[in-house]
């Protein structure tokens, strides 16, 4: 069950305020966006990289593939957009195989497994769309105006990334936004407005996103355990 894969790098991240990008941010001797991609690396069934990097990063970017090469042949760089919607875009007009279905992923999100890879790339193959996602831990509170609701905690899921599709499907519902200008929260949702569905794959709560800098001491953490269970 092959696939193709996009891996965006693009951002600022502001939140992490760390006055860089987050993705060069150190992880236990390697760069964050090293740790990401090879994640995807490893995966046999992943037969096409696209990182997608910001303009100004590029050169920075190409030089650190060279230094903590992430262990797959080519990976192709491209220059991102001003939103991640745009990102993503400038990734799938630089897929060459385009017969494969595509997965997008955060490069802030290091710690997607293997199984959940390979559950979501055969849900993708029967589906066509499918995301990670976990259960709601949290209770909801919906205000609107001076009115507040508690929604109904057992129907609500997180979305994560990899979201993977059928190429055709995720570049029209791409097209589509970009001709109206709109813009939608992940990339389910941009096919959600072709009338289509994504089909939920559980994920786990260890695939993070690195947002904020709390999040760099539960991924520090995260690898510490890692370590350890090697070691047993
Ligand atoms: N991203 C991107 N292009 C953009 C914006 C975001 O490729 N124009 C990428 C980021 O690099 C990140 C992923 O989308 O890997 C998820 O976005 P987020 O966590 O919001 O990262 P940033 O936008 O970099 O962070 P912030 O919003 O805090 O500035
Ligand atoms: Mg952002």
């Amino acid at each position: 069950t092959n696939y193709t894969a996009i891996v965006l790098a693009a951002g600022q991240g502001k939140r992490m305020l760390a006055g860089r990008n987050k993705q060069f941010l150190m992880l236990d001797q390697l760069p964050l966006i090293i740790h990401t991609l090879t994640a995807f690396a490893k995966d046999s069934w992943c037969k096409e990289m696209v990182l997608v990097t910001n303009e100004q990063e590029h050169k920075q970017m190409e030089k650190l593939l060279q230094d903590y090469p992430p262990g797959m042949e080519r990976i192709h760089l491209v220059d991102g957009g001003k939103e991640r919607q745009d990102s993503v875009f400038a990734g799938l007009n630089a897929i060459q195989n385009t017969d494969l279905p595509v997965f997008i992923h955060d490069g802030a999100r290091p710690f997607v497994s293997l199984e959940q890879l390979h559950r979501l790339a055969k849900t993708v193959e029967a589906e066509q769309a499918a995301l990670l996602a976990v259960p709601v831990t949290d209770t909801i509170k919906k205000k609107d105006g001076n009115t507040l609701t508690t929604l109904d905690r057992k129907t609500l899921w997180a979305a994560q990334t990899p979201q993977g599709f059928e190429f055709a499907l995720i570049y029209q519902a791409h097209q589509q936004a970009q001709d109206r200008g709109y813009y939608g929260t992940d990339d389910a949702s941009l096919v959600e407005q072709l009338g289509r569905e994504a089909t939920i794959v559980k994920g786990s709560y260890d695939n993070i996103k690195l947002t904020t800098p709390e999040d760099l001491q539960k991924a520090e953490s995260y690898l510490a355990n890692q370590r350890k269970g090697k070691k047993e």
